[in-house]
């Protein structure tokens, strides 16, 4: 298994470009179940959930083609086309879901399109349960017939008329950013119109409607969490530029102010960040902005001491729960004690051990309330990566540590994080991949 290895201390400086998103990239891969004509995304991220669920698309039927990388490095174009309808297997296996809960995406299209899906149960991971008791919930109200056997979800739609999904009126109990994009996908090929309640409101699910309207969809964004949906009978081929990646911007950003640096990430959006860039305005950083759809960019910079500020996650637009971990690096770095609140999943704080194991003094209080005591000296050390914003953690602790920190398991890390060792070596990190 690969490690990284970081020779500590360093400070970030540079301009580094934004990748695309994982998280929008990987339901806009599966939005191209919906039709059987040629959907092309650029800026689709090469990391390897995006490889694993193209390889789910691939056993689902769906031929795919990469158009050369462009001169500025940014990857190819991803050409996908849902050839299989009719014959194509519609089984979402258990070996290519367990490594990628995303997986679970393809369950509302293959629903939508083929009257019939079969897709294993992710299960649990790292940092929680993660049920997906509310996809479910949503397919039923549109008269989905669902059962759980031996670990996959079974969902049809063969016994209503024409075998479509009936528009339904739907409030989320809880807010589910999968989940939104799981019903999104269901109700725009459903018959009639689809109300769903107390959506996501992430940015990556604006992303996916984006690229559903420009495939025929009608769906109506309230602003507030409420999607109407007017069911279409088909969808046809559509090009998309996916948004940049808010959490891998906002990574490097918090190891700017962490490392007392000075890093401008380019071809991004400020305002899908904006819930980070207030703490860190708060922190004491300098931040400047420049606004574009796709290609604002934004400089933090920071020099001085760190102030310690609490920190509570919640959906959007509150912070992250994808930024908590490399926030509690940085904490461990401020002057005095900062409380962390995690309140979208119930088991996220891995890290803790492995930056105790650095020196930061940390308590977790109790379940998903941690308070971090700093400033700590953190030294570097061998340390392994839980999952994937954990193992993001562990790189900024390296980077502030003292001596060579060697970050295991990092497969987590290429599961979201493009380039990472080359665009941290841009910035002046003395990094390195050591292979076994
Ligand atoms: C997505 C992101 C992940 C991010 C998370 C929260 C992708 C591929 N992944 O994950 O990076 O950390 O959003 O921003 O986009 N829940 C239920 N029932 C359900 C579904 C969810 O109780 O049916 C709960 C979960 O256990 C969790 C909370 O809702 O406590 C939020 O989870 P959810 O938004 O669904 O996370 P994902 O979509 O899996």
């Amino acid at each position: 298994m690969d490690k990284l290895r970081i020779h500590g201390p360093c400070r970030l400086s540079g301009t580094l470009r934004a990748s695309g998103a994982k998280n929008a990239s990987l339901p806009a891969l599966a939005a191209c179940l919906l039709t059987g004509d040629e959907v092309v995304l650029r800026h689709v991220p090469r990391v390897r959930d995006i490889v694993t669920m193209s390889k789910l698309l691939g056993h689902l039927g769906v031929e795919r083609d990469e158009d050369p990388s462009g001169a500025d490095g940014e990857p190819g174009a991803l050409r996908l086309r849902a050839n299989g309808h009719g014959s194509a297997p519609d089984e979402a296996p258990y070996d290519l879901v367990k490594t990628m809960r995303a997986g679970v995406l393809t369950l509302g299209p293959l629903l939508a399109r083929r009257g019939h899906a079969k897709v294993s149960l992710p299960g649990g991971c790292a940092i929680g349960v993660r049920p997906v008791d509310q996809h479910l919930a949503g397919l039923e109200a549109m008269g989905a017939e669902v059962d759980i056997d031996h670990g996959y979800i079974h969902a049809s739609s063969t016994h209503l008329p024409d075998r479509r999904l009936q528009g339904a009126r739907f409030r989320f109990a809880t807010r589910t950013v999968t989940g939104t994009e799981n019903l999104l996908m269901a109700a725009v090929l459903a018959r009639g119109t689809s109300v769903l309640e107390n959506c996501a409101q992430e940015p990556e699910v604006g992303d996916l409607a984006t690229l559903l309207r420009s495939m025929g969809a009608h769906i109506d964004d309230d602003g507030h969490g409420t999607l109407t949906v007017e069911g279409r009978r088909s969808l046809h081929g559509a090009e998309h530029r996916v948004i940049p990646d808010r959490i891998e911007a906002g990574t490097y950003l918090v190891g700017a102010v962490m490392t007392r640096g000075d890093v401008t990430v380019v071809g991004t959006r400020p305002a899908d960040l904006a819930p980070l860039l207030e703490k860190l305005a708060e922190i004491g950083a300098e931040i400047t902005t420049e606004d574009g759809k796709h290609n604002g960019s934004i400089r933090v910079r920071h020099d001085g001491d760190i102030g310690a500020r609490d920190l509570v996650t919640a959906p959007h637009p509150g912070f992250p729960t994808d930024l908590q971990a490399q926030y509690m690096a940085l904490m461990t770095q401020a002057s005095g004690a900062a409380t962390i609140s995690e309140t979208v999943f119930e088991n996220r704080f891995q890290h803790v051990p492995e930056l105790g194991r650095m020196g930061a003094d940390i308590r977790i209080v109790r379940a998903n309330y941690a308070q971090v005591h700093g400033p700590s000296r953190l030294s570097g050390a061998t340390v392994m990566a839980t999952d994937l914003r954990a193992s993001a953690c562990l790189v900024l602790a390296g980077l502030a540590a003292d001596g060579e920190t060697v970050i295991d398991r990092i497969y987590h890390l290429d599961r979201g994080y493009e380039k990472m060792e080359s665009k941290l070596q841009r910035l002046g990190v003395r990094v390195e991949r050591l292979s076994s």
